[in-house]
């Protein structure tokens, strides 16, 4: 295993053991869901960079795969909508991490009448090589956890991820992005690397890496600021960089007409004299209504002045065209 893997292995088997309300630092709020209860030791370890979940993208009959279990927090979440044994299996390759996690089910059984020992199988099991079969999970998700990898590793992991998913299924992912390249020193740094701060992609370099392993649409559903780190903090950096995080959800589904659909929240609005304008997707756009559109699609609709597009906004939900 390379060094670097290791640090990661160790720096989440100390956040295992003594949580550390620092690490990673998501301010995103758990669901409020009746009935749902989240034990508060769940929440203390909350070492995420997002949210990968809502409960609109998901079914009963969901097998979800969830990669790098933490404190349990969204696979608890994840149970909530699914409810069946076994439809929640989470993965992570720290055994002090397992155990914790199991621990902290043991307390939301206790909390949530619904809730049953079998609805998560807690598995030994490492992103890059996954123990599942493949086509096995409707979902996956990850969160923050990602950003760790080497780009070797992180494209390993990605394909890891859509061997297992089902034709249709998706990948929630949720991780910290860079506005820049960042300097050498910085990315070598293997704990700030753990800690989810140094390893980050660009937002092009993270969209790249989901598009290249096949996933056919990816939207975009948020994207906000993460983290300010500093030179004072860490001198490999010569100036302070702001990282953001964005919320992702990419389909194992074929490309659109014009290639991977990536949905950044931009809309194309026919404003022609006609009633409808049919596109040469196929697609009909009613006049005056504004219709999400992928980042290629509003590239080749720009051109034509019976269209109006409109700028990414980074929240997109789904629906649209091409
Ligand atoms: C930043 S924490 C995120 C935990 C959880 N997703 C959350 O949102 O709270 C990263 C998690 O991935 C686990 N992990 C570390 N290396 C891993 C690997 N190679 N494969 C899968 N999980 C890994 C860690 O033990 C830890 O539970």
């Amino acid at each position: 295993m390379s060094t670097y893997l290791q640090t990661v292995e160790t720096v989440y088997e100390q956040a295992a053991r003594a949580p550390e309300a620092n690490l990673c630092c998501t301010q995103s709020p758990v669901w409020r869901l009746p009935d749902l209860h989240v034990p508060p030791i769940m929440l203390a370890m909350n070492y995420g960079c997002g949210s990968t979940i809502n409960p609109r993208d998901l079914k009963p009959d969901d097998t979800v795969l969830y990669v790098g279990v933490g404190g349990g927090l969204e696979a608890l979440q994840f149970a909530y909508c699914t409810r069946r044994p076994g439809s929640v299996i989470a993965v992570d390759p720290v055994a002090a991490m397992r155990e914790k996690a199991a621990e902290n089910f043991r307390e939301a059984l206790k909390l949530n009448p619904w809730l049953r020992p079998d609805f998560v199988r807690i598995l030994d099991g490492n992103a890059l090589k996954l123990p599942v079969e493949s086509n096995r999970v409707s979902v996956a998700a990850q969160n923050c956890l990602f950003n760790v990898f080497m780009r070797d590793d992180l494209d390993r992991a990605l394909a890891e991820v859509i061997r297992v998913l089902r034709p249709g299924g998706f990948f929630a992912t949720s991780d910290p992005i860079t506005p820049m390249s960042l300097p050498d020193a910085f990315r070598a740094d293997e704990i700030a690397r753990a800690r989810c701060l140094s390893g980050c992609q660009t937002f092009d370099d993270y969209l790249a890496a989901i598009v290249n392993v096949g996933f056919g649409r990816v939207e975009v559903r948020a994207r906000f600021p993460y983290r300010l780190v500093t030179p004072a903090e860490y001198p490999s950096l010569s100036e302070a960089v702001l990282l953001e995080s964005v919320e992702i959800v990419a389909y194992k589904v074929p490309d659109s007409f014009d290639g991977p659909a990536i949905f950044t929240g931009r809309t194309a609005i026919y404003r022609g004299p006609h009633e409808t304008h049919t596109d040469a997707s196929g697609t009909i756009l009613p006049r005056g209504i504004p219709v999400a559109v992928s980042d290629a699609a509003a590239a080749r609709l720009a051109g034509d002045p019976r269209m109006l597009v409109t700028a990414a906004t980074f929240h997109a939900t789904g629906g649209g065209c091409c």
